[in-house]
């Protein structure tokens, strides 16, 4: 498929908000943007699938969630970085803004279901994807950002800034 750029694309949020100094360190041939809507037919869950497994809900399932998302202003980024040359999803990340009563009214970046394609991992994809979405989450006036990984992904996270801090609880439903 030829590259489709931002113009012709209906997009979960103004592209200004990703990092010019991080789009200038990506190679020419990757672009970084956030999701459109017809990026279902790009290979965004198939990236996604070397996170989790994957269940498919189809196109029209898919972009009523991209709709029910973009409708919370303010709320989910998510981003990609996209294969110029085959306009195909290599990497995708998001970062969701919680709104607190505390710290002042404060606000929280969440970075959630981070990805890179199997064969685009190790060429600083991930970094980059995760310094984008730490600057949408700082320019959004949140004090902290932060996010859970398993103990294999502490030294990526490490090498993105962070540091590792108290533990994660869960109970599924
Ligand atoms: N262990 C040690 N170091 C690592 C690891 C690791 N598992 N992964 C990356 N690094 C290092 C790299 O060597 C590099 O170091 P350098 O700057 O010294 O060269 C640095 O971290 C940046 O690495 P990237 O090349 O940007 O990593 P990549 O593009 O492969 O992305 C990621 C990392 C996202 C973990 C990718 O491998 C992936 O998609 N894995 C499977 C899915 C996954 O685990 N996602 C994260 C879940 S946690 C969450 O979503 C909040």
């Amino acid at each position: 498929m030829p590259f489709t750029p931002d113009s012709q694309l209906d997009l979960m949020f103004s592209a200004e908000l990703i990092s010019d100094e991080v789009r200038s360190q990506l190679h020419p041939d990757l672009h970084i943007r956030p999701l459109a809507s017809t990026d279902y037919n790009r290979g965004h869950l198939s990236v996604l699938s070397v996170l989790t497994i994957v269940s498919d809900p189809g196109e029209a399932a898919w972009v009523a969630q991209f709709h029910a998302m973009r409708a919370l202003p303010k709320t989910y980024y998510t981003i990609v970085i996209v294969d110029k040359t085959s306009d195909v999803i290599v990497a995708v990340g998001t970062v969701f803004i919680e709104r607190k009563f505390l710290r002042g009214l404060g606000s929280v970046g969440h970075i959630e279901d981070i990805a890179v394609d199997k064969r685009q991992q190790g060429k600083k994809l991930g970094l980059r994807i995760i310094q984008s979405l730490t600057v949408i989450s700082e320019r959004s006036g949140c004090y902290k950002t932060i996010l859970n990984c398993s103990n294999d992904n502490i030294p990526f996270y490490e090498k993105c800034g962070y540091q590792k801090k108290e533990n994660e609880m869960a109970k599924y439903a």
